[in-house]
């Protein structure tokens, strides 16, 4: 009998180091939402930790929102914040399904195989613990805009087939939950200790997922022809920006049912001051990505600077955001 051998890998000695690490950390540091989190402990609604923070939320800085009595700035926020959560579950279901289709595109012995699969296992238990964080503070949330939800399947199904796109956008969505929740467990006021729970571990383990999407761009976009690379080069900030504005925007419906004005909404979320700088300052990460793997030129700089997210990049991963600029 002929011997069948295993084909050559076309992935880089650093990416497959890179891979091994993060399969390892899978292996080694994870939760579970059952094991991890007492979900016994009763969360209550009129804790005054769920006031929203001026420094970290766009409606929580608006002049409206710190006029209004504590019992309805601690029913906004709550409302608010958990919508946030709920938009992340939704999102992670986006991440598993496409990621599922990602991995049936790879060889045998490809050790994409394994950490994907570590990934899928990992956001399935976000997606839990976000469901079970919901159902146990006890509001209706209804999480992202209708048209996305409408649309989930199909994206889903079209990133099969544009793995780039992908890895783009779960940048997209985990960069800016990412920041949203290191500024909520930093912040003065904290966080009542459920959610405080849920974030650290999610947190913990999103540092993997975001390790993993930036390599595989990092190890990606080199490989691609200069048309494609100036093609991603354009959608990039583009879906940074679509991203963001699913994940930290709440649908107005949402904000509606606990009496936020609608003016109130529009300044505080996409034309106020705040806003702004907190949405430029969720990508100092992303901008140095780009900037490292030839992604910036003329065209794509002045797109990055006309969607408001625009700025210098992180001189490290995670460095705090000082460096956002604002156009006025
Ligand atoms: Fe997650
Ligand atoms: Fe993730």
């Amino acid at each position: 009998m002929g011997t069948v051998t295993a084909p050559r890998s076309e992935l880089s000695e650093e990416f497959r180091q890179m891979l091994e690490v993060l399969s390892e950390g899978s292996v080694h540091i994870h939760f579970d939402p059952y094991e991890d989190i007492d979900w016994t402990v009763a969360t209550d609604p009129a804790d005054p930790r769920w006031v929203l923070d001026p420094e970290n939320d766009p409606l929580g800085a608006h002049p409206w929102y710190q006029a209004q009595p504590l019992d309805r700035r601690v029913e906004i926020g709550r409302v608010r914040f958990m919508n946030v959560i709920r938009t992340g579950a939704v999102f992670e279901t986006l991440l598993v399904r496409s990621m599922m289709h990602y991995v049936t595109t790879l060889e045998n012995f490809d050790p994409q195989f394994r950490y994907c699969l570590h990934e899928m296992t990992e956001e399935c238990n976000h997606i839990q613990m976000f469901q079970e964080l919901v159902n146990s503070v006890g509001d209706d949330v209804q999480g992202p805009h209708r048209h996305l939800r409408r649309a989930l399947p199909i994206i889903s199904l079209l990133f099969g087939y544009m793995p780039t796109l992908f890895m783009i956008t779960v940048l997209a969505g985990e960069e800016p939950i990412d920041h949203y929740q290191k500024a909520v467990i930093r912040a003065d006021g904290d966080a009542p200790d459920l959610v405080r729970r849920a974030v650290q571990i999610h947190i913990a383990e999103e540092a993997r997922h975001i390790s993993f999407a930036d390599a595989w761009l990092r190890h990606t976009l080199p490989r691609q022809n200069a048309l494609k690379r100036f093609g991603v080069s354009l959608w990039f900030p583009i879906v940074m920006r679509m991203g963001a504005l699913e994940i930290i925007v709440p649908p107005y419906r949402e904000m509606a049912r606990v009496g936020v004005p609608k003016d109130v909404y529009i300044e505080a979320f996409l034309t106020g001051r705040t806003g702004r700088r907190l949405m430029a300052g969720y990508f100092n990460d992303m901008r140095r990505l780009v900037s490292e793997t030839g992604l910036i030129n003329p065209v794509s700089q002045r797109l990055w600077q006309r969607l408001g997210i625009w700025g210098e990049p992180s001189r490290y991963r995670g460095e705090p955001d000082r460096r956002a600029v604002l156009r006025d």
